[in-house]
């Protein structure tokens, strides 16, 4: 397939494009590099004839018509898959802003390229993924693991945002006879994971003998994901997912965020003393349980990584990656984390 990989610079797009790229298929990734896109998470992509890069928002209406009809690829995209988005929760609730324009409108302003694609070629658009989380479903507080029809109640901007998105795609399908497909992923973990998100900042900063900031009592409850799973269960929807489809798709490997920061410290060889309880995010949601059965039934999807094994192999990958990460942790990330959390540095005992 000739695919059209939007936020492909990111932390899951660009591990999508990696598993795309090796499976055959020809990529063309679309991404702002914004401050969570790197084009360092391209470099494996780079060799390979399938590949090319074009920097631009997707919110960006006059860019689309001159993508979607490129002659430059010799024959149009099959298939679009949407990465793209702001997505850090705590982001989200100090400016929800940039989080309505990317994931809201900004995927309107791709669904109606493609509609309007389809209208000049003969109704012939390609595929729409739209690559959404398992947080719209709100809190699984009944301890009832999300399905395909629990309702959406999403509680962060974050999340909020992602349920517009997710509501638009499946109004283009019903409306407009778009060829569409959602998947809701749980909390995903692995390399090129930008050092705002639990594991990757946790890991870092043990690295550097600094605290780790346990929000509220730690007990909040993320299924854990490895990326590259994620990516073989969106391949598997874009190939073979029924038109105007929702799939769950999940790590089987729920855990408290205190058992996840213990992994950590026993990985990196520090003790408990490095744990920092500080104040909890507003609006913290308790837990998040995801049913993915449908995917393993219809997709014939399971995630194969080993949560021990892929934890272990991530802590390695930020040990040997050092440059990666030290050059992402700039001023203007640690000034945000100020102005929310106050003094979060420091060493250790
Ligand atoms: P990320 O923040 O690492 O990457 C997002 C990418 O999108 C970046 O490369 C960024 O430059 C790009 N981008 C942002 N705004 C853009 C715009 N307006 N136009 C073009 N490009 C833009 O995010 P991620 O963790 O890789 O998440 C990717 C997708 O997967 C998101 O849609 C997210 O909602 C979804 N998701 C993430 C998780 C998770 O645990 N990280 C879980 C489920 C679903
Ligand atoms: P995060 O990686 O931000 O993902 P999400 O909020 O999308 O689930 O956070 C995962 C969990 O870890 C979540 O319950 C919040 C918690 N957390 C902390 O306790 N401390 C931190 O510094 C961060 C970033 C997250």
């Amino acid at each position: 397939m000739r695919l059209l990989v939007t936020g492909g610079a990111g932390f899951i797009g660009s591990s999508f494009a990696r598993l795309a790229l090796g499976a055959g298929h020809a990529v063309t990734v679309l991404d702002a590099l914004t401050y969570c896109g790197n084009l360092a998470n391209l470099d494996a992509a780079r060799d390979h004839a399938g590949y090319r890069f074009v920097k631009g928002d997707i919110g960006d209406k006059a860019l689309w018509p001159a993508l979607l009809s490129d002659a430059a690829l010799g024959a149009p995209f099959e298939a679009l898959v949407n990465f793209a988005a702001e997505s850090h929760v705590d982001r989200s609730i100090l400016d929800a802003t940039p989080f309505v324009l990317t994931n809201v409108a900004g995927t309107q302003v791709i669904l109606d390229a493609v509609r309007a694609y389809g209208e000049r070629n003969a109704g012939r658009a390609p595929r729409f993924l739209q690559v959404s989380t398992d947080e719209v479903y709100g809190s699984a507080d009944d301890g009832k693991p999300f399905t395909e029809s629990t309702p959406l109640k999403p509680n962060s901007p974050y999340a909020a945002s992602k349920a517009g998105a997710d509501m638009l795609v499946a109004a283009y399908h019903h409306t407009f006879g778009l060829d569409t497909v959602i998947t809701r992923c749980s909390n995903n973990y692995g390399p090129h994971q930008f050092p705002e998100k639990l594991i990757p900042l946790f890991t870092t900063n043990l690295f550097e003998g600094k605290l780790v900031p346990v929000y509220g009592d730690g007990k909040q409850v993320r299924d854990w994901i490895h990326c590259d799973d994620h990516s073989r269960g969106v391949l598997a929807a874009l190939e073979r997912g029924a038109s105007g489809a929702v799939y769950n798709l999940g790590g089987s490997n729920p855990a408290e965020n205190l058992a996840i920061t213990k992994l950590l410290l026993k990985l990196t060889g520090r003790d408990e003393s490095f744990i920092a309880h500080v104040k909890d995010r507003p609006g913290h949601d308790r837990k998040y349980l995801i049913d993915h059965g449908k995917a393993t039934r219809e997709l014939g999807w399971s995630p194969r990584v080993k949560f021990e094994d892929g934890l272990a192999e991530t802590v390695r990958w930020y040990r040997e990656h050092e440059g990666w990460w030290r050059a992402i942790k700039s001023g203007e990330y640690l000034k945000y984390y100020e102005r929310q959390y106050g003094d979060r540095g420091g060493s250790g005992t």
